[in-house]
């Protein structure tokens, strides 16, 4: 069950997060106001993703190719799910959290629109290096 939620919450984690840096950079090049939409947009992706945070560290405690896993780091496949994913991911959460926390100390539209924009993005392009793919999309 953890597995299913965690491979269906992925889609909205992703799209949100995709959503919300391509809003922030048209927010700094049209150089306009940040407003309560640019606000409720990034928050909802921060949200999804501590979600999805807190699932993945379940299942890796529960799955078999998680923690189980880790004696066997020259298989690459469970080296990707019980250590890459979640090492990396966990490093890109706290990049795009720390860009969430710095856009309200910024008094700008633009500084607020730089932190989400910049650090999020960070974060989508790591969490899209370390996906298990095949895991996700098995080859029938
Ligand atoms: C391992 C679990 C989690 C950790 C370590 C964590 C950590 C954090 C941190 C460090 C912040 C930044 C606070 C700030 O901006 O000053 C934050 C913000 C937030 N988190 Fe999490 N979180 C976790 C789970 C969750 C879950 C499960 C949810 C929702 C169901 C959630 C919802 C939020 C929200 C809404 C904020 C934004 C608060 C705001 O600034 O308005 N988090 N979290
Ligand atoms: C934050 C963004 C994350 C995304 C978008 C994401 C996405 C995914 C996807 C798509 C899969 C394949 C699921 C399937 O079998 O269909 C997966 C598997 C897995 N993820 Fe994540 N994940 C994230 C974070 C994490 C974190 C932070 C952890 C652990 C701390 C974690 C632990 C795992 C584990 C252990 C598996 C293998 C589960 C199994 O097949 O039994 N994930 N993840």
């Amino acid at each position: 069950m953890l597995q299913m939620f965690h491979s269906t919450i992925a889609y909205a984690v992703l799209a949100l997060l995709l959503v919300s840096t391509i809003n922030a950079f048209m927010g700094i090049s049209a150089k306009r106001n940040f407003t309560k939409k640019d606000r409720s947009l990034a928050l909802v992706a921060l949200i999804f993703s501590h979600i999805q945070l807190v699932v993945g560290l379940a299942l890796w405690f529960n799955s078999p190719v998680g923690k189980a896993a880790l004696g066997q780091m020259s298989n690459p496949a469970l080296r990707l799910t019980a250590m890459e994913h979640p090492l990396i991911n966990i490093i890109a959460l706290v990049l795009i959290t720390i860009g969430w926390s710095k856009h309200k100390k910024e008094e700008s539209s633009n500084g607020k629109f730089k932190k989400i924009a910049y650090l999020y993005a960070i974060g989508l392009v790591l969490i899209l290096s370390r996906i298990p793919w095949n895991l996700w999309f098995p080859a029938s």
